[in-house]
C-alpha cells in the first residue's frame, strides 16, 4: 500500500495522466526532460508567491527554450500554471485550513528548547558528517556512508546531545497536547502516535536540514528521481514500543527521497526491512533476492533511501524507539514525470521487462539468422 500523509503537503503528490492531443493540435509548451545548465535563472525571492521563490528558481532550469528569453513575470506566469495543477481549489482550501491549525499551535505553544528551532549544524551533526557535507563530493560522501544495498546508504548522523534534546521537546510538546487537550494530526495514516514536527514550529530548520546537508547528498546518489531539486517536505516523529505503535506494515512514501534518523531511546526490535525499489505499475510485484535487505536501527544513525524504496518497520518488542522521518519532494520531479514514457530506470520491475525485451530480440534476430543461413545452405 501506499503511505498517505495527512498533511495537505502531500497535496502535490497528486500526478494526473496527461490527456492525449490529436496530432495537428500544436501542444502548449513543454517543460525539457533534463535541466538546462547552462542557463543563469532570475532570482524571485521580491515577489509575493504561493510558492517558495526557490520553486522557481529552480524550475527555470526546465522551461522550453522559447521561455527562456521571456521577461521574468512571463516565466513567472508560465511556471505559476503549472505548479497551481499540484493545488486544485479543494486542495488549497485544505491548504488554508492547515495552516490556520499550525498558527493555533505556534501561537500557543510554548518550546522547551528554542535553540532547536534554528539550524545549528555544529551542535546537531556528528563532525564527521559535517566535513563531509562541506566537501560536498562522492568520495566525500561515500567516506561516512555505507551502502550496503544499492539506493540504501547509512551513516551516523546526530549527535546524542541532539537527540536527546529533540526527544525531550517531542516529550514535552506531547505533554502539552495532553493538558490543553488538543487534537492533533498525526503523521500519516498508518502511525497512529507520533508528531508532524513541521506543525509545532520546526518547519524553517527542517527545511535548512533538507536544503543544505540533504539534497547536497541525494543529488548526487539519487539524480534520477529528482534528488538534485527536493524542494519540500514532510517532517515527523513516529514511536514504537509499549502503548505505542507497534510495527509499520510494508509500503513506498510519498517522497522522493526519505532521510530516517533514529533518535533513541532504548529498544530492541523494530528493524527495517527493504524489498526494492517500484514505480507506480510495479509497485506489488516480488522481490528478487538481492533486493532483500534487513537494517537494525542506532541511535543517531540515519538511513537515506528513495521514497518508491518498498519497506517497513517489524515489531519493537521492548522498550521505546523514535525515529525523526523526513520526507523529501521535489515539485520539478512530479511534474517531469508526467513526461516520462512507460518506463522508469529506478524501477527494478522495469529494468527486469527491458532486460527480457532485449533477451527475446536477440534470441528472434538469431533465430532469423540461423534460418538464412539454412536457407542458403539448401
Ligand atoms: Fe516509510
Ligand atoms: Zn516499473
Amino acid at each position: 500500500m501506499s503511505l498517505e500523509p495527512r498533511t495537505p503537503a502531500a497535496a502535490n503528490g497528486v500526478v494526473s495522466e496527461e490527456p492525449k492531443r490529436p496530432a495537428f493540435v500544436s501542444p502548449s509548451p513543454r517543460l525539457r526532460l533534463n535541466p538546462n545548465n547552462d542557463h543563469n535563472p532570475d532570482n524571485y525571492d521580491d515577489m509575493q508567491l504561493d510558492f517558495s521563490p526557490e520553486i522557481f528558481t529552480s524550475l527555470e532550469r526546465y522551461l522550453p527554450a522559447s521561455m527562456l528569453g521571456k521577461p521574468r513575470y512571463d516565466k513567472f506566469k508560465f511556471m505559476r500554471e503549472i505548479l497551481l495543477k499540484y493545488f486544485p481549489p479543494g486542495e488549497r482550501n485544505r491548504v488554508q485550513k492547515h495552516r490556520e491549525y499550525r498558527q493555533k499551535i505556534i501561537s500557543n505553544y510554548q518550546p522547551l528548547h528554542r535553540g532547536l528551532y534554528s539550524m545549528q549544524p555544529a551542535a546537531t551533526f556528528v563532525t564527521a558528517f559535517l566535513k563531509a557535507v562541506s566537501e560536498n563530493t562522492e568520495e566525500s560522501f561515500r567516506r561516512i556512508m555505507s551502502e550496503p544495498s544499492p539506493g540504501i546508504f547509512t551513516f551516523e548522523m546526530f549527535q546524542p546531545r541532539f537527540c536527546e534534546l529533540l526527544l525531550s521537546e517531542v516529550e514535552h510538546f506531547e505533554n502539552w497536547v495532553n493538558e490543553a487537550k488538543f487534537k492533533i494530526m498525526r503523521p500519516n495514516t498508518m502511525n497512529k502516535y507520533g508528531a508532524v514536527l513541521d506543525d509545532f514550529g520546526l518547519e524553517t530548520m527542517l527545511d535548512k536540514l533538507v536544503e543544505s546537508f540533504i539534497r547536497p547528498i541525494s543529488k548526487v546518489f539519487y539524480p534520477e528521481v529528482g534528488g538534485a531539486t527536493l524542494d519540500s517536505h514532510h517532517g515527523f516523529v513516529v514511536e514504537y514500543g509499549d502503548n505505542r505503535d507497534v510495527d509499520l506494515g510494508f509500503h513506498v512514501d510519498d517522497s522522493e527521497v526519505t532521510l530516517n534518523v533514529c533518535l533513541g531511546k532504548q529498544f530492541s526490535g523494530g528493524e527495517l526491512y527493504f524489498r526494492g525499489t517500484r514505480c507506480d505499475k510495479h509497485v506489488n510485484s516480488g522481490s528478487q533476492s538481492e533486493e532483500i535487505f534487513d537494517y537494525a536501527h542506532v541511535p543517531g544513525y540515519a538511513v537515506l533511501h528513495r521514497g518508491r524504496h518498498r519497506h517497513g518497520a517489524r515489531a519493537t518488542t521492548s522498550g521505546h524507539r523514535i525515529n525523526l522521518i523526513l520526507w523529501c519532494r521535489s515539485s520539478v520531479f512530479r511534474e517531469m514525470k508526467k513526461y516520462q514514457k512507460d518506463f522508469s530506470s529506478w524501477c527494478g520491475e522495469c529494468l527486469l521487462e527491458k532486460k527480457e525485451r532485449q533477451r527475446k530480440s536477440i534470441a528472434a534476430t538469431k533465430q532469423e539468422l540461423l534460418r538464412r543461413d539454412g536457407e542458403s545452405a539448401l
